[in-house]
């Protein structure tokens, strides 16, 4: 097994804490009544936190690092982050007013969007991790490994938890 850097090590750890919550979601999608209803937002807000601050630190400060090795490839991870924020967006629109007494049209709609969600960013971790840090973990330096950890440490210390 290839050897892990602190960079990747650190947004593998946020990786692991984002699925923790995806599983979570997914099972009260897939057991889905109208009673799940709050427990589903609450965990829908808990992964645009975590994801929020998750692509920020890759968009920022380890992606930038990486482009001129793989543009293409950032290009893809990109339009996969776009795709995920689209569907959060929707995903929170949706859950902002559910209806009173909600149909089975509506709980079939949030079930829709609230796996193409989770399959979305389970799909993006599992590219990222297989094509993106493994390069990462190939071309960069142990130095500039380092220094991409602290930078990435210190701006999840600059949000509220
Ligand atoms: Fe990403
Ligand atoms: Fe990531």
């Amino acid at each position: 097994m290839r050897e892990s850097v602190p960079a990747c090590e650190n947004l593998r750890k946020d990786h692991r804490a984002i699925e923790e919550r995806l599983d979570v979601l997914l099972a009260a999608l897939q057991r889905l009544t109208p009673e799940l209803i709050p427990e589903i937002r609450a965990t829908v807000r808990e992964l645009q936190d975590l994801a929020a601050i998750h692509f920020e630190k890759e968009e920022a400060i380890f992606y930038p690092k990486l482009r001129p090795l793989v543009s293409d490839l950032l290009d893809r991870m990109g339009l996969q982050h776009a795709d995920v924020r689209e569907l959060e967006r929707d995903l929170a629109e949706l859950l902002a007013e559910p209806p009173q007494t909600p149909d089975s049209r509506w709980l079939n709609e949030l079930r829709s969007i609230g796996i193409e969600f989770h399959d979305r960013i389970q799909h993006h971790i599992v590219d990222e991790e297989d094509q993106l840090f493994r390069l990462a973990e190939d071309r960069l330096t142990a130095e500039e490994q380092e220094s991409l950890a602290s930078a990435m440490n210190a701006a999840r210390g600059s949000h509220p938890a």
